[in-house]
């Protein structure tokens, strides 16, 4: 997961959240032509640190939110390593903040979704000054659930990524081809699109605040999972576009998590690429043991 040989050691940083290691040939970014033979590489020396978020969808109540954020603060609390973050409903985003901040717990809040204008006739709307308001530190943008029942277009998903990255906080972008689009091999092309029409005027400086989420639709509440041989060959050629798009050390550092049906169960299978670096969780972030395994795998993964 998330590791890069670099040949020549030569320093260690932190920038937001992200280990590097820098070689004295410079930091080097290497792409297989079959990228899953990345996932027999050299020993790594440099790291994404993973993230894992748990996102709640339409789901708990305001008894069970706050259940569920104690039961993550605990089962979370010996796992280090990995960046973790819970996305609730609107309505308990301060209930959930107040149990994160009176524990102490290192869990960021997230929120499953915002409106890019700052304010006015909106109805219905939440701007980003109000989670922001709210203790609110990442926000997911373009989530399929929000494209193909909500009807949102890339355009607005990049919109509303401008919006997140213009207000201080983190971008989740998330993208993933549906069924029929696999199906009829767009698989590719309907993902770099997605990611590129995503990152539209969105600076390298401000892509240090981004996570890109690979969610393939086909796998969402399915229980269905990309193989991690298909997964880490998806996440190989979105790091490829990054690199185009950006540079090679904004690819290196950016993390591609990956979406759709992980269970505590199967995520060490699934987050075994080197180009997968962590895990965006529907289902199984409902339960706080089953979400603290699928983090404890994503740890295991962070040599
Ligand atoms: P499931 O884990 O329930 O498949 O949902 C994935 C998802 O959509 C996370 O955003």
């Amino acid at each position: 997961m998330g590791v890069v040989g670099v040949v020549g050691v030569v320093g260690v940083v932190g920038v937001g959240g992200v280990v590097w290691v820098y070689g004295g040939s410079g930091a080097r970014l290497q792409f297989n032509d079959a990228a899953t033979r990345r996932l027999e590489m050299e020993p790594p020396v440099r790291e994404r640190k993973p993230f894992v978020g748990g996102n709640w969808k339409m789901n708990t109540n305001r008894t069970t939110s706050a259940d569920l954020t104690r039961g993550c603060v605990d089962a979370l609390a010996a796992i280090g390593s990995v960046e973790t973050a819970v996305f609730p409903p609107f309505p308990y985003l301060l209930a959930v903040r107040s149990i994160l901040r009176d524990r102490g717990s290192s869990i960021q809040l997230g929120a499953q979704d915002c409106y890019f204008r700052p304010d006015g006739a909106f109805t219905g709307e939440i701007s980003l000054e109000m989670l922001k308001d709210c203790g609110v530190q990442l926000v997911l943008a373009g989530h399929s659930e929000r494209r193909h029942v909500i009807g949102e277009t890339d355009e607005i998903v990049n919109s509303k990524l401008r919006a997140i990255l213009d207000a201080g906080l983190t971008g989740v972008l998330c993208i993933g081809e549906t069924l029929e689009q696999r199906e009829a091999g767009h698989t590719d092309p309907v993902n770099q699109r997605q990611l590129r029409s995503g990152l539209a005027d969105i600076s390298a400086d401000a892509m240090s605040r981004v996570v890109v989420a690979y969610e393939p639709v086909w796998a969402i509440g399915t229980g269905k999972n990309a193989t991690p041989e298909d997964a880490q060959d998806v996440h190989a050629k979105l790091r490829r576009v990054i690199a185009q798009l950006y540079n090679a050390e904004v690819a290196e550092r950016t993390r591609i998590i990956y979406g759709g049906s992980v269970k505590a169960s199967n995520a060490a299978e699934l987050f075994r690429g080197a180009d997968i670096d962590g895990g965006l969780i529907g289902g199984a972030s409902l339960k706080a043991p089953e979400f603290a395994g699928i983090v404890k795998a994503a740890a295991g993964g962070s040599r």
